[in-house]
């Protein structure tokens, strides 16, 4: 308290000029802020206003690439306008003393984070929350996120990642919702309403950030960082939707992406930040870059020094400099030589200023460290619910002959590298998360089958066995064992494991560090001795049910042939093993659907349910079609796919017209109807496809989707409608409209499997 007036008495000392009242202002006044940041900013000397556009890392966690030892030195000498990487209160505390207590104008940090699926209680990957189609679910899980955060003296989180991605190869995927435009954007809302809530300064909400702008999903060949040049189509119908969708929402903060744009650098790209963000989407928040994508500018060959790269962020109109170094020490001398204007350099120190304001860091900069965080985080209320949403997560992607879900009764034998597995089951970008506090599935398991069935445990296989690949992913801290038998013997003990058994649960999938950034595979199947693993207990002829633990989507064609029960859990987060256990045994009826392709082989990718037609469609008959010798076109399971324990019916499309005038809505009734022996959710999807337009359209488009609970032997008569706004698309000339002519009606359980209906648009 006391620290809190002398922080409030000495700020009005500063600010003579600025009214008492005008520290208690209330965000979204405007006015008021303008006021307060014109008069902060008349008493700033040049110096100061740069070291605001400056954001370092602590060292408390290393996220990249370089780091600066000096940061605190930096800070007390108002060198820095914000730090990442740091967090508890005490610490936060400790380093916004020194900006408070002991810059001239003791003007607050910002306190950065990568909360990017919960701060300590962890969540399923954002890809595999995006599988629950459970948007409210999505935005409480981003809510929990917030109040750990803010109580762990986090003001600012760099997420949510709303990157479109249709390359399994590439890492990132597991840290956005998927493929489609669609869900992603409904995603993203989710999660900036979750970390934002209404009210940015009450001390349990953050400021978001939405990154990576622009389209980091569409790396050349999967690889990360790699080369992004995308046709300006693509990017508006199916790259940007997210992003905007983000904002709309209200996210106060973007961050640039590493990759360049059609030739320049994003965080260079004067197109993209201000002409698109900033003054045809009309975003007034800060904009930060990634991690030294200033600097690494000069790598992509768009400058020689520093100086020259520096110019360009800031001309383009990038506000805070993460750990580049670039703004604190080029700025002053750039202005001076007139390369850079003073009011390029206002600019941006009014979004960081503004950023801290709306936060109310002005009213009380210690507003994030007052609570114990003890009490907020990790309580049973938060484990509890990241339960339900790793429970909502997961995908069933075969149960042939109804093996699952399983009796608590007999013998299970529980084989794999991921079965006893906690430190992986948090998923990469687990930010503070503990993974000693997270389940295990055989603990999971054995908590669940409550001693009335017997548990055998045999590794099997090492998670890698591949030394390149195991020496890599472990000096970038994967922590991955090997175990002191021979591959053989660990074979050889879980096929004598599952011989002893009823039922066999393997549990198989990727180390968390395969996943995430700097984490792009060429091969997205099983390694190869799990693989082995996997064929030797199939060979026992026990029934195999494989749970899989990963952040992609991998290549299954051998499992899917042969392993009559595969359900992908993702990697489940801090209650995962209790959560897969609760889906095994049927305590959950799986509800989680897709977001993103499974292809049949990497030679497939990209593959995405919302391509084009060619001019030759594929026609097995017709050797002159668009298709492979080797592989299908479709995907092993596609974009909506998920089975359920029950199963769901879809009767007819009922149309309100067939006919509709422009500017009408469309309405359409649907009963769906669970017409198998469990209770359960289904996710009905509606797409849409334009038959003939100005330009191609693609040949579905997911519209909209309603989540309904039916039991066993009930039906629902479900209604959707679609507005002219639906049946919009960019025309040959990149304008927004409608076109008379004929389309198509889609409903059904996943975007192959479908119900249709025809209608047709009149002037
Ligand atoms: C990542 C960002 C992250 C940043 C800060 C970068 O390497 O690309 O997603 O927010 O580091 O940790």
């Amino acid at each position: 308290m006391l620290i809190r007036i002398v922080f409030l008495l000495t700020l009005a000392a500063c600010l003579p000029q600025a009214p008492a009242a005008a520290q208690e202002k209330q965000p979204g006044d405007d006015r008021q802020m303008a006021f307060f940041i014109d008069s902060l900013m008349s008493r700033m000397t040049l110096d100061e206003k740069i070291g605001q556009l400056n954001l370092l890392t602590s060292d408390m966690d290393v996220t990249g690439p370089s780091m600066r030892k000096n940061y605190a030195e930096d800070i007390r000498k108002g060198r820095v306008g914000a730090i990442f990487n740091a967090y508890t209160p005490e610490y936060v505390k400790q380093l916004q003393d020194m900006a408070v207590k002991q810059t001239r104008l003791h003007i607050p940090l910002l306190f950065g984070y990568d909360v990017i699926h919960g701060h300590k209680t962890i969540f399923p990957v954002p890809l595999g929350m995006a599988a629950s189609w459970d948007t409210a679910a999505v935005e409480k899980a981003a809510r929990i996120a917030a109040e750990e955060a803010s109580a762990d003296g986090i003001n600012w989180v760099y997420s949510p990642m709303v990157d479109i991605a249709r390359d399994p190869r590439w890492g990132r995927v597991m840290e956005g919702a998927g493929e489609d435009p669609r869900l992603g954007s409904l995603m993203a809302r989710a999660y900036v309403k979750g970390y934002q809530g209404n009210d940015l300064s009450a001390s349990h909400t953050v400021l978001a950030c939405v990154k990576h702008f622009a389209l980091y999903g569409a790396a050349e060949g999967g690889r990360d960082y790699n080369t992004v040049d995308m046709s300006r189509r693509r990017m508006f119908e199916t790259y940007l939707p997210p992003y905007k969708a983000a904002l709309d929402a209200g996210a106060g903060s973007v961050m640039t992406s590493f990759n360049e744009v059609n030739g320049i650098p994003a965080t260079g790209n004067r197109w993209l930040l201000k002409d698109l963000l900033r003054r045809q989407w009309g975003f007034s928040g800060l904009v930060v870059t990634d991690y030294t994508a200033i600097p690494e500018m000069i790598s992509h060959g768009v400058g020689r020094n520093t100086s020259e790269v520096g110019t360009q962020a800031l001309q383009a109109g990038v506000d805070m400099d993460m750990q580049g170094e670039v703004y604190v020490t080029q700025l002053k001398s750039l202005l001076q030589e007139g390369k850079i204007s003073r009011q390029d350099i206002d600019t941006a120190v009014r979004h960081v200023l503004e950023a801290k304001y709306r936060l109310g860091l002005f009213s009380d900069p210690y507003r994030y460290v007052h609570e114990n965080p003890d009490k907020v985080i990790m309580s049973p209320d938060k484990l509890a619910f990241a339960r339900e949403m790793a429970r909502k997560s997961m995908v069933l992607l075969k149960n042939a002959g109804q093996l699952l879900p399983l009796k608590k009764s007999g013998s299970i034998a529980l084989i794999g590298p991921l079965a006893d597995d906690r430190r992986d089951l948090i998923g990469a970008w687990s930010a503070a998360g503990d993974w000693h506090r997270a389940v295990s599935l055989l603990s999971g398991v054995k908590a669940a089958v409550e001693g009335r069935a017997k548990v055998y445990y045999a590794k099997g296989a090492n998670l890698v066995d591949d030394t390149a690949l195991l020496r890599k992913l472990n000096a970038a801290g994967a922590d991955i064992t090997v175990d002191a038998k021979s591959p053989e013997q660990l074979i050889r003990e879980a096929v004598a494991t599952a011989e002893r058994a009823d039922v066999v649960v393997m549990a198989l999938g990727e180390s968390a560090a395969m996943t995430g950034e700097a984490a792009s595979r060429s091969d997205i199947g099983l390694t190869p001795n799990q693989q082995e693993l996997l064929s030797a207990v199939y060979a026992t002829g026990k029934p195999v049910v494989l749970v899989l633990m990963n952040g992609r989507p991998l290549t299954l064609p051998w499992e899917d042939a042969h392993i009559p029960a595969i359900l992908e859990s993702w990697f489940g987060g801090t209650e995962a093993g209790a959560a897969i256990a609760d889906v095994l045994f049927g305590a959950y009826n799986p509800s989680g659907k897709l977001t993103i392709s499974f292809p049949v082989s990497v030679g497939q990718i990209p593959v995405y349910y919302s391509h084009k037609s060619t001019g030759r469609p594929a026609d097995p008959g017709n050797k002159y079609t668009s298709k492979y010798l080797d592989i299908p076109n479709e995907p092993l399971y596609p974009f909506g796919y998920g089975l359920s324990y029950t199963h769901f019916s879809y009767g007819d499309i009922v149309l309100s017209t067939r006919k509709l005038r422009r500017g009408e809505i469309l309405r359409m009734a649907v009963t769906v109807t669970n017409d198998g022996h469990y209770d359960g959710t289904e996710t009905a999807q509606l797409y849409l496809r334009d038959r003939v337009a100005s330009v191609t359209r693609p040949v579905k488009e997911l519209k909209d989707y309603r989540q309904v609970f039916l039991k066993q032997g009930e039906s629902k008569r479900l209604t959707f409608t679609l507005t002219p706004e639906d049946l919009k698309f960019y025309n040959r000339d990149m304008q927004w409209v409608t076109e008379p002519g004929d389309f198509e009606i889609f409903i059904g359980g996943n975007s192959r499997d479908l119900q249709r209906a025809a209608f047709t648009l009149t002037e």
